[in-house]
């Protein structure tokens, strides 16, 4: 791999210059409050920015958070996230209340060596996610007058073609910072020789964003465990009634079609927690997987799926999970997902966990994160690495 990395840009000496650090700050926030509700993802990019400052350099940091549509709007404003980057570095970190305005200029201006600041989010102008060329490129070229160098440790958006992941690289000398790499690191390992038995735990909601990485996985791994909203779908294409469950019936082909190709490799529940809505307190039971009542929705796996699951894992020398075995914000339909993490952890396998949802169920559930050999902050990042694809931010950095 020829990507330059943080080392690289830290032996060349950055006292004193101007560097621009694109990272992933994109964490869920209450919806009430606006409060952060999970912050792994600013932890996650402390190490490349301490060691930054440390050595003396000028730092800007950007951002998306949420899908804002290409203007202001205060609800996906990032100035939560730089009062806790400040909290988390013991240091201010000043906040431009633009992306490339007049905010944002006077800002990276007068900052000073060592010192950090923070751009409101990059999704707030069209030019980040434009389609079109020139408008991105524009937006690129401003963007890229804030830094001398440039480091990409936003994992977690290196899938995206956009203005500050892709067309800033190309104007700056460009690194990888430490989360960047180590993300690259551990997926290589899981697309090369992974120890065997390898086994991928999938779950979330739709099969449709699944499908891809099945059918890249299915014939690397030694058993595909499948819960979440996601088993109906596969349940249906068992002949099974799936009452009010998620359902995704133009999908229900393909999955057929994806348990004949994989004889016993694929993992279904075999039980279900269903319930007569979907709420906290709605009325529910456990029911086998082939007697879900007609007015009832599935929200999480069953006790003896877990079980079973668990005894799949169990043996396991490599394993990798993305994505909630059922609704584990609504403590009722959290066992699933706690039952499985738990397996997986205590495994003794090698061990990755990948997703937004599940990192952020991990943290949630108040598993221990250093029972996990890796979690990753790439939702859909670390799913299209492992089904092979070409991903613009690490290609950027590889010219
Ligand atoms: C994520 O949360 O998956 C990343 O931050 C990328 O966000 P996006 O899916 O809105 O591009
Ligand atoms: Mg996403």
């Amino acid at each position: 791999m020829s990507i330059r990395t943080l080392d690289d840009l830290l032996a060349e000496g950055v006292s004193g210059r101007r560097v621009l650090v694109r990272a992933d700050l994109n964490v869920p926030l209450d919806k009430q409050t606006g409060e952060i509700t999970d912050d792994g993802r600013i932890r996650a990019v402390l190490p490349t920015l301490s060691a930054l400052t440390g050595a003396g350099a000028k730092v800007t940091v950007c951002s998306h958070l949420g899908r804002p549509k290409g203007e202001p709007d205060p609800q996906f404003s990032l100035r939560a996230v730089a009062d806790r980057l400040g909290e988390l570095l013991g240091a201010p970190v000043h906040f431009a209340t633009d992306t490339v305005g007049d905010s944002a200029r006077s800002t990276v201006e007068a900052l000073g060596d060592g010192a950090v600041a923070l751009l409101e989010n990059l999704r707030f102008n069209a030019g980040e996610t434009s389609k079109d060329e020139a408008e991105r490129k524009s937006f690129a070229d401003q963007l890229a007058g804030f830094g001398e160098a440039y480091v990409d440790d936003a994992f977690g958006a290196v899938h995206r073609k956009h203005a500050s992941v892709y067309d800033v690289p190309a104007r700056l000398p460009h690194y990888a910072g430490r989360l960047v790499l180590r993300e690259v690191e551990v997926l290589s390992a899981l697309t090369g020789e992974p120890e065997r038995p390898y086994v991928v735990v999938l779950g979330g909601s739709k099969v449709s964003d699944k499908l891809a990485v099945i059918e890249a996985l299915l014939p690397k791994v030694d058993r595909l465990l499948i819960g979440g909203g996601m088993c109906f779908t596969f349940l249906k294409a068992q002949g099974h009634e799936v009452g009010t469950s998620l359902l995704e019936k133009d999908m229900v082909e393909t999955c057929r079609n994806l348990m004949e190709r994989a004889p016993g490799k694929i993992m279904l529940p075999v039980d279900v927690v269903a319930a007569d809505a979907f709420a906290p307190d709605a009325a529910h039971d456990t029911v086998r997987a082939d007697g879900i009542p007609s007015h009832r929705l599935g929200l999480d796996i069953g006790p003896e799926t877990v079980a079973g699951f668990a005894a799949a894992v169990k043996g396991a020398k490599t394993i990798f999970w993305n994505g909630p075995m059922g609704v584990f914000e609504m403590a009722p339909f959290a066992h699933g997902t706690r039952g499985v993490a738990e397996a997986i952890a205590g495994s003794g396998a090698f061990t990755v966990v990948g997703g937004g949802d599940s990192a952020a169920a991990v943290r949630a559930l108040g598993l221990d994160e250093s029972s996990f050999g890796h979690i990753s902050t790439g939702g859909g990042a670390s799913l299209e690495y492992l089904e092979g694809k070409t991903l613009p931010g690490i290609a950027a950095l590889e010219n």
